[in-house]
């Protein structure tokens, strides 16, 4: 699997990571033995990006890998990197409330981590959202102490914008941010992937499909209970159908190409630079082995103009998140930023 270099001064990852969310509840239900091999598959294909947050299943996801790493091959085991979210409040009904990303949050957060991972260290820590009650820079100087302390070895932001991203780098160097992007959000092209770019910060891209909309195996009304897509605004009604329109357009593209919809969707994502590495949200063996092909598919201009022509800049229909989420995305504020 091909290396990338993630921000100057973050780890080696590989072109693709995998994000392991879905394995815990958000996509409805899924099953254990199988997202277990999914991370065996992953490690065994030479992915070593894993992403995960202490909320997901509100600490499900971590136990669960830490299960698939004590199985996994030593080497396999070892060459991982854990990339982990906090400060999502959980309540036992699996409802979210705020944020918490205070300095004794930030540290207490991380001990329940590394005890549900099973690991002395995690590789990159980052607050999952912005806590308006908290500048920035307590949440990333609590950070630094911990990698002083030996706990954590890079600084991760998610979901926060140019402003933001500034204050952070000023207090200690950010190895990516993570951020959706795809063909159909594409928020971050005109200030916060410059600002990353400037600051040598890479970018770790979820939501490559979308959530499973643009990989085209999505069908209307397939979301279940519990299922966060059957909450989200380009999942619903007329967006649904004027999003799939958008698919079948991309398919035309994908078969001309001899590749599937999922693979042209994320190596999309992958040749807008190499400093950007899309994480799969792969929950099964068969979709990371589709996923994985995705690496080797070169896109041309040729290609790039087509994919352009099919889904053209902000064709999509319906916001990425619920109007409730979208306001605690510091990235969704331009550059007035939180207040924090
Ligand atoms: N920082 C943040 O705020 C944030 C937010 C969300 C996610 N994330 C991270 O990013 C990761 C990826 O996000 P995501 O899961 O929403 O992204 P995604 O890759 O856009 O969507 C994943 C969903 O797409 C469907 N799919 C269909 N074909 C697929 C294929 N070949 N490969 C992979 N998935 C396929 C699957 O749904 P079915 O399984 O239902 O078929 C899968 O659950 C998450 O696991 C999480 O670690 C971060």
């Amino acid at each position: 699997m091909k290396q990338l270099q993630l921000g100057k001064t973050g780890p080696q990852s590989s072109a693709i990571g995998l994000g392991c969310m879905g394995m815990s509840g958000m996509y409805g239900p899924s099953d254990r033995a199988e997202s277990i091999a999914t991370i065996h598959a992953a490690l065994e294909a030479g992915i070593t990006l894993l992403d995960t947050g202490d909320f997901y299943g509100s600490g499900h996801n971590e136990i669960l890998i830490g299960e698939a790493l004590k199985s996994a091959p030593p080497s396999r085991r070892d060459s991982a990197i854990i990339s982990v979210k906090f400060g999502a409040m959980r309540d036992p009904a699996g409802g979210w409330s705020l944020y918490d990303a205070r300095p004794a949050a930030v540290k207490n957060f991380l001990a329940y981590s590394l005890q549900r991972l099973g690991v002395d260290h995690i590789d990159i820590y980052r607050p999952a959202r912005l806590d308006p009650n908290v500048p920035i820079e307590d949440t990333v100087g609590a950070i630094a102490d911990m990698i002083k302390a030996g706990y954590v070895r890079h600084v991760g932001l998610s979901e926060v914008g140019a402003t933001t991203i500034r204050r952070a780098a000023a207090v200690h160097p950010v190895a990516d941010l993570q951020i959706e992007y795809s063909l159909i959000s594409r928020g971050i092209e005109d200030e916060i992937l410059p600002t990353c770019r400037e600051l040598g910060i890479g970018v770790t891209a979820y939501g490559v499909l979308s959530r499973g909309l643009i990989s085209g195996h999505w069908s209307k009304d397939a979301a279940g209970k519990g299922d966060f897509r059957a909450m989200s605004p380009r999942f619903q009604g007329d967006n649904v159908d004027h999003n799939l329109a958008l698919v079948d357009a991309l398919r035309k593209v994908a078969d001309a190409k001899g590749v599937s919809v999922a693979q042209i969707a994320i190596a999309w994502v992958a040749a807008q630079g190499s400093d950007i590495v899309p994480l799969v949200g792969a929950r099964r063996r068969d979709r990371l082995a589709e996923a994985l092909g995705a690496v080797d598919v070169a896109l041309s201009a040729e290609d790039l103009a087509a994919i352009a022509q099919a889904v053209p800049h902000g064709a999509a229909a319906g916001e990425r998140y619920a109007a409730a989420q979208m306001a605690h995305l510091d990235s969704e504020q331009g550059s007035k930023g939180h207040a924090a």
